[in-house]
Formats: structure tokens, sequence, C-alpha cells
């Protein structure tokens, strides 16, 4: 039962390698959480490395000794981080790489977005934009990881045979901060650029940032990004308040991703490639986009909210049913208390009727009398020699002996009855028999007849009289009575006995 109320164990432990953190990595990461809470056995266990590829190696090693079940990665970059997730697929972990590549093909399912798709539909929509001429600046992703690397060829591969060109390349490590001190340490000409591209939202902000600290709003040139995340701060709403110029959906779909990673544990079928579908955000779809994605959103935080309340209720119920278990073990215990106490009041009542029983059966024959067939005569003279601790047996010793010395005063007489010794001890019939049926267990007529009989066991024993004289002797009108009546106290006639 304790162990029942004890914390249940998930079935599969999740390590989620994040390469870095930020709005996009949080997203996803909530949309994960989410889904997790559909699936009560599941554990998810996060890191970041911070676009630090040792430290992902870390992280990753340390999640594999730790235990888990399936590991999902975005390498930081493209080779570094290869060798930890080589460890952990060689480890019979599964693996789901997603967004960011590897170069080794160890890995159980790989999703992500067409990332050199996105830089060429990028590319056009600029070719489009600057009316087939212009000056670019491109803000570059992290060096080494496969996003930034797609993102580039197929942004140049859209401009090749144009007159729009790339004429600065900045590297933006795909954070705001880094691209915007890499723009602003910039020594080309700002006036001239018709255009930056940043491999990420983020970044094309970054460097929008150093822009304006040189010139006004209105000699702005256009930026583009890539992520149009949904809500407040992402580049969605950039576009509509025209921060952005264009963004291209980046899908996070962390959802996806867990339910992908529970199908592989549980052994169901799945895709091991996944290319997942995005949409570039313009001027002309940016407020209609962000209409929908705020309505997504909205309920997503409600559906949050009924998650969180959801959760709140069955850890009620747990500890309820935590206490009504501890109720009734409490119940339970207190229940066998009470039998023990029972058992143990009984069978001290036993202990006493059979220490009385026994006196009255030495009042007639001696414990020490070693032909006594009884067993119960030998343990209670034992007894017998322990102070007794019940002060209501005080009383109880005086009354046996007097009634000791009735009972061997008038063994021999035949016609002696209860009234007889009821008058011999000044008590009416009915308080005799009281008397002697809570103190012993026996009427007085059952104690007179064993006295009886243990008289004649001792006469036949240790005197040369016969059966028939032993009967009268001890108060037996017929022989062949007392005969029966021996033979039932002790399982043998006493012709046998004789012999
Ligand atoms: C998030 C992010 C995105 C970018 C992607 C590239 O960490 O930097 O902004 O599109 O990673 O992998």
């Amino acid at each position: 039962m304790l162990t029942s109320c004890s914390e249940k164990k998930p079935k599969y432990i999740i390590g989620v390698s994040q390469c870095s953190e930020d709005i996009w990595r949080n997203w996803q990461n909530s949309e994960m959480r989410m889904e997790a809470n559909f699936h009560k056995d599941v554990e998810l266990r996060f890191t970041s490395a911070l676009d630090d590829s040792k430290r992902q190696i870390q992280q990753i090693d340390d999640l594999v000794e730790g235990g888990i079940n399936l590991l999902i990665v975005a390498p930081n970059q493209l080779s570094s981080v290869s060798p930890a997730i080589d460890r952990a697929y060689d480890k019979g972990i599964p693996v789901i790489v997603f967004e960011r590549k590897t170069d080794s093909q160890k890995y159980t399912a790989f999703v992500s977005a067409d990332n050199y798709e996105m830089g060429r539909q990028m590319g056009r929509y600029v070719v489009t934009r600057l009316q087939g001429k212009g000056r670019v600046m491109e803000i570059l992703g992290l060096e080494g990881s496969s996003p930034a690397e797609e993102r580039r060829k197929g942004f140049a591969d859209a401009l090749k045979n144009t007159d729009v060109e790339v004429v600065a390349t900045i590297q933006g490590d795909w954070t705001e901060a880094k691209a915007y001190q890499a723009v602003k340490d910039y020594k080309g000409d700002f006036a001239s650029i018709d255009l930056v591209f940043g491999h990420n939202d983020r970044s094309a902000l970054g460097a929008r940032k150093a822009f304006r600290e040189r010139m006004n709003a209105s000699a702005l040139p256009l930026f583009c990004g890539i992520d149009g995340l949904p809500g407040e701060n992402g580049g969605i709403r950039q576009v509509r308040d025209s921060l952005l110029d264009a963004t291209y959906i980046y899908p996070t779909r962390g959802d996806q991703l867990l339910q992908l990673a529970l199908d592989i544990l549980n052994g169901k079928p799945y895709e091991k490639e996944t290319m997942l579908t995005s949409a570039l955000v313009t001027p002309e779809n940016a407020e209609v986009l962000f209409l929908e994605s705020d309505e997504v959103m909205r309920q997503a935080q409600n559906l949050e909210k009924l998650q969180i309340q959801a959760s709140g209720y069955l850890k009620q119920l747990a500890t309820q049913r935590t206490i009504t278990l501890l109720a009734l073990i409490l119940i339970a215990l207190l229940v066998l208390a009470m039998v023990l106490f029972y058992l143990y009041h009984r069978s001290k009542v036993t202990a006493r009727r059979e220490h009385v029983v026994n006196t009255l059966w030495n009042m007639v024959i001696p414990a020490s009398e070693e032909s006594m067939p009884k067993e119960g005569a030998t343990e209670a003279s034992t007894q017998d020699s322990t102070p007794h601790d019940d002060s209501e047996n005080d009383s109880e010793p005086l009354f046996i002996v007097h009634f000791k010395d009735v009972v061997e005063a008038r063994l021999g007489d035949s016609d002696l009855s209860v009234d007889d010794l009821a008058a011999a001890m000044n008590l009416s019939r009915v308080q005799l028999y009281r008397k002697v049926k809570a103190i012993s267990g026996s009427s007085p007529v059952e104690l007179l007849r064993t006295a009886r009989l243990n008289r004649g066991y001792q006469l036949l024993l240790t005197t040369g009289k016969n059966i028939s004289e032993v009967a009268y002797e001890v108060g037996f009108t017929a022989p062949s009575y007392f005969t029966k009546c021996f033979k039932d106290e002790f399982g043998v006639s006493p012709s046998d006995l004789q012999r």
C-alpha cells in the first residue's frame, strides 16, 4: 500500500540537447513540454549548450550517463558534436537529430525544414523586392552549423545571374548581440546597402539596431530574416510592424518531435526523414498570419492553463488518495491491536481458569503425584509458584481452600448434592454454581465428579482394593457407571490401570 503511494517512475526519459537558448528554442521546448503532458509516463530532460559545441558534447555524455531512453539533439555545429551523438547511438539509444545536421549517419530519425530552399526562396524574394538590382549585406549564422551553410548556399543560388549582389558578409552566429556588434564594426559604406539578409530574425534585428545608430529610420535599408515566430516578439509581428521586410517561417514543431520520439520508443512505424513545410512572410500576408498565429497562441495558452489546473487536481487527488490509504492503514492497525488485546486478555482468563482448576485438582491429588495423566496439571503447578498479579484473584484461593475442604470431607458420600455443598459453603445453590463456574469454567457437579475420579485413580494405584470397593469409596453408587466415567476421563479403564 505504501509503495503505491510513492511517485510513479516515468516509463521514458527523453533527453533534449539544445545547441542554444533563445525564443525559438524556448518556444520549441514549451511545445515539447505541452505534448509530454499528454503522456503521463514521460520525463523530459533539457540542456542548452549556449552555442558552445564543447559544452554540448559534455551535456550529451551526461544525459546518456544519467540514463535517458532517447536523445533529441540539435547539434551546434555539423562535425564537432557528432562524436558524442555517435557514442549515444552506439550505446543503443535512439537519436532524433532535428533542424541542424551532423556529419555522421548514426541517427534514428531526422526532422527539419529545408534550409537550402528557405535561403533560395528568400533570395528570390529579395531579387524581386529590389527589382533585380541592389547591394545586399548578409549576416551569417554560426560557422559550421548546417542551416547557416545551407541558407547561404540557397540564397547565393537565387542571386546568380541577377544584378543583386552580396557586398558584405558579417558573422552573426545566430545571436542579436553578435550581429549588432559585428555590423557596428563594419567598415564599409552603410548608406550603399539596400537590403540586409540575416540568417535569422534576431540577427537581422541586431543589424537593424546598428544601422539605426548611423541613420534616420527613413534612410534604412530593408531587413529580412528567417524564423517567423508567432507572438509579441516573433518575426511575423515584426514584419507586420515593418521592423522586418520579410521573414521565413522556420517551424519549431516540438509536439511533432515528441510524438516521433514516442513512436520510436513504442516500436511504432515512423519516418526516418521528415521535411517540415514552411512559408514566406511578407508585408502582404503578415497581418493575416499574425492574427492567425495570435489565435493559435491564445488557444495554446488556454490549453496550458487547463493543463496546469488539471495537474493541480491530479496532485490533490494523489494527496487525498495517500491520506485515505494512511487512514485505512491506521484503522487496520487499530483493529489488529484490538484483536491482539482481546486474544491476550482471553489467554489470561484461560490461564487463570487453568490455574484454578489445577488448584482444585491438587486439592484431591497433590501436583507432585507423578502418576497423574493430565499434562495441564504439571504445567499449572509451575504457574502456582509464580505470584499472581490479578488482585481480583486474591479472594479465589480462600474460596478454593474452603471448597476443597468441603469436597474432600464428603467425597465418599454418594448422596452429596450441590445443595449440600452450597449449604456447607454458606451460599445458595445458584451462588455456588456461578462462583465455581466463573473461577474454574466447570460446574460444581463436574468438579465433584472429577475429584471423585481422581481419588479413585489414586486408590486403584496405591491400594489393593477392587474396582467396586473403590467406586463406592469415592461416592459412586454403581461400579459400572464409575468404570464408564473413569474411562471417559482418563482414556483407560480401571481394570487396565490396575493391570
Ligand atoms: C535558434 C536558431 C534560429 C535559427 C536556427 C538555426 O536557436 O538560432 O534562430 O533559425 O537556430 O539552427
